[in-house]
């Protein structure tokens, strides 16, 4: 169908053109939060957590951002129709029906998303029943969304709800320090978090619920995103021991900060370690004083982690 511009435009009365073949809606790029989404990219790169493709970042966005966006993320196409691609059964997010998010493509590196963004992010749509996602925009030169969705999903479903609908973000990356200190610990919260907490006084300040550790999974399995999500109910950080870890937060800041803490952290202990021959450094906080300060800011930590 030739429109009054000359472009051709897939016939809403043509079925097999609903949805899958639609044009290409506007990427967003000047919007606030994919300005600060790419900074994230940018300043998560400059830390050394993001070799090649590794990492990955979401955010979903408020009815602020999504009227911002005005007409690129409208024609929400009807149920059936091919744009919705069915998510498994175990990665439904019912929780956040309708709801739109930004992620980074499956393979791109995150040095250089804010580069291309239309190119490097998918902003997507979960579907009324949480069964399934299409794209509304980006992915300009194709490609998926990243494969590690199913955590990015899932975590934003079970954060929405500890929350109560304040955490929108959710951030992967290959932090060096936690990577190697994983081949050193347990996968055990208590044994990590103590590592954490007594070897930084500001820890137990800014992650007093600890971290969560999900044992070696297959990246990108329904597995690791089930893991995952279990523990983020109750923890905003969970380290994949041999990988690297996530991070969530109410914005940008918070995610970006609390994996910052806890990869210092790691790297301020392995340090200590390796200067005292490989032995636990014998200066580290005590219980008592990790209880002072907690008492002094009234921060209760997990129970499970101090003695
Ligand atoms: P993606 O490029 O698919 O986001 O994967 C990177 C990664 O870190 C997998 O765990
Ligand atoms: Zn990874």
């Amino acid at each position: 169908m030739q429109q009054p511009d000359g472009s051709l435009v897939p016939s809403p009365d043509v079925p097999s053109l609903r949805g899958a073949v639609r044009p290409a809606a506007p990427f967003p790029r000047d919007a606030p939060f994919v300005r600060a989404f790419a900074r994230v990219c940018s300043d998560g790169f400059a830390q050394g957590w993001h070799e090649a493709n590794g990492g990955n970042l979401s955010y979903r966005l408020t009815s602020d951002d999504v009227a911002e966006c005005g007409d690129s993320l409208a024609g929400e196409p009807p149920e059936g129709d091919p744009a919705w691609h069915a998510l498994p059964p175990e990665a439904r997010v019912p929780g956040l029906a309708g709801q739109f998010l930004l992620i980074s493509r499956a393979g791109c590196h995150m040095r250089s998303v804010a580069d291309d963004l239309p190119g490097s992010c998918a902003l997507v749509q979960v579907a009324r029943d949480g069964g399934a996602w299409r794209l509304a925009c980006g992915l300009s030169h194709g490609g998926r969304p990243s494969s590690e969705l199913p955590t990015h999903l899932l975590a934003h479903a079970v954060r929405l709800r500890a929350s109560a609908g304040a955490d929108r973000v959710v951030y992967h990356a290959h932090c060096p320090s936690v990577i190697a200190l994983s081949t050193l610990l347990p996968a055990d919260e208590r044994a990590w978090t103590r590592v954490l907490w007594r070897c930084m006084t500001e820890c137990v300040i800014v992650f007093p619920e600890g971290v969560g550790v999900v044992p070696w999974k297959v990246p990108g399995s329904l597995d690791i995103a089930r893991a995952s999500a279990g523990l983020l109910a109750t923890h905003r950080a969970v380290v994949w021991t041999q990988h690297g870890m996530f991070a969530t937060g109410q914005d940008f800041d918070a995610a970006f900060g609390l994996m910052h803490t806890i990869e210092k952290a790691a790297s301020l202990y392995l340090t200590a370690r390796a200067a005292n021959g490989g032995a636990e450094p014998p200066f580290l906080v005590s219980d008592e004083q990790l209880r002072a300060v907690c008492a002094s800011l009234g921060v209760e930590p997990n129970p499970a982690c101090v003695d």
